[in-house]
């Protein structure tokens, strides 16, 4: 199949979002970008097209897809009409109120319009209104409902720019629109609201303080930041062994200085054994190293500028064929939650304390 590219800037006139448009009403997959991360959409409500995304993603059929919206109305459609989905509906419409359109992916029961292939088999559906303006026009063209998980082959770090996307699934679906740089770049807060008290799923850049404010007391899933639980992630798609850099990544956490002194010592030992190293730095420290290659993912006071950078940075790493990779440690205030979660698992949980 040959992919068609589009460029569509979030400033531009929507107009050449028709086509992409019909595409997913055909039953065909876009992949799109979003104020987190690129997106593949399939229309939500045809199974047909959310079967296409699980192959052209490799990914697990039992890990649901999350159903993208432009409109609060329209998630009255797609969640069960009970008497139990109505206490649920009404967080939803005060979470709506404060963070959509935005990076927040709520969990509600479904209703029969909601394909089981498009939800993993469950009987809950994940619904997000995205803020990212190209998003909703492609979704409103697209009959309303877009399936879209991460644009990325399974397992391989999520998009940031279109390129990531070409490289992952040229070939494998019908159109990708180009829109830049995203804003946020690691993936939407996940809240369940099927359970009392609701609770986070995955972070992102909505944290469990600001959802607090506005329901009250919020859980977060004791699997996000521990391997050590025993337990299963509540969010299927979290159990994977996700945002995996090809290469070996160690954490190494502590002060400024000894943190630099164990990564020098460890890349200096590596390079003399002829493995080719690799080091995620910041602003404030990335001339301390001495590593192959030393990637720079924004300044220590911007934990956003961090979470921007991080999967391109992984994805570099693939590209220079690094073997052996130390990343710093970040902070766990605001975003920085989401970033760890997220660099925990590419580092397969392999934190060194100095
Ligand atoms: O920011 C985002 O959320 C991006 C953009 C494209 O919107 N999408 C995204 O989708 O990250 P994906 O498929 O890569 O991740 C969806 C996560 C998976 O971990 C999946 O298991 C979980 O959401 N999920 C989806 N539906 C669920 C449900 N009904 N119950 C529990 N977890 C669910
Ligand atoms: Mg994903």
């Amino acid at each position: 199949m040959e992919t068609k590219w589009i460029t569509c800037m979030e400033e531009d006139d929507k107009e050449c979002l028709k086509e992409a448009g019909e595409i997913l009403k055909a039953g065909g997959l876009v992949a799109f970008p979003t104020e987190t991360v690129y997106g593949l959409g399939g229309d939500a409500l045809n199974p047909d097209s959310s079967r296409k995304i699980y192959a052209a993603k490799g990914r697990p059929s039992d890990n649901p897809l999350i159903v993208h919206i432009c409109r609060f109305e329209d998630i009255y459609r797609i969640v069960a009409d009970t008497e139990e989905s109505r206490k649920m509906l009404a967080n939803a419409r005060k979470l709506s109120d404060a963070f959509w359109p935005g990076p927040l992916t709520m969990i509600l029961p479904k209703s029969e319009e909601v394909p089981l292939e498009t939800t993993g088999g469950l009987n809950t559906v994940a619904i997000r209104f995205p803020s990212h303006k190209t998003a909703q026009a492609l979704i409103a063209y697209g009959g309303g409902y877009v399936a879209a998980p991460s644009a990325n082959t399974s397992g391989r770090p999520s998009p940031s720019l279109a390129r990531h996307v070409q490289e992952d699934l040229n070939g494998k679906i019908d159109m990708i629109i180009d829109g830049g740089e995203v804003e946020i770049g690691i993936e939407s807060t996940i809240v369940d609201l099927t359970v009392e008290p609701p609770q986070i799923l995955r972070p992102g850049y909505v944290t469990q303080e600001m959802l607090s404010k506005v329901l009250g007391t919020v859980d977060t899933d004791v699997t996000i930041l521990s391997d050590k639980s025993g337990q299963a992630p509540k969010a299927p798609g979290m159990k994977y062994r996700h945002y995996a850099p090809k290469g070996q990544l160690t954490i190494v956490a502590g002060t400024k200085e000894k943190v630099a002194a164990y990564i020098n010592e460890e890349t200096d030992r590596l390079r003399a054994e002829g493995v080719k190293t690799g080091v995620i730095a910041t602003e404030e420290t990335k001339n301390l190293y001495h590593a192959d290659v030393v990637k720079c993912a924004g300044s220590r006071t911007d934990e956003l500028s961090v979470a921007k950078h991080l999967y391109g940075i992984l994805r570099d790493f693939d590209e220079e064929g690094t073997e052996k990779m130390f990343s710093e440690s970040f902070d766990y205030a605001g975003i920085g939650q989401a970033v760890m979660n997220r660099l925990l698992k590419a580092a397969g949980h392999h934190v060194v304390q100095v």
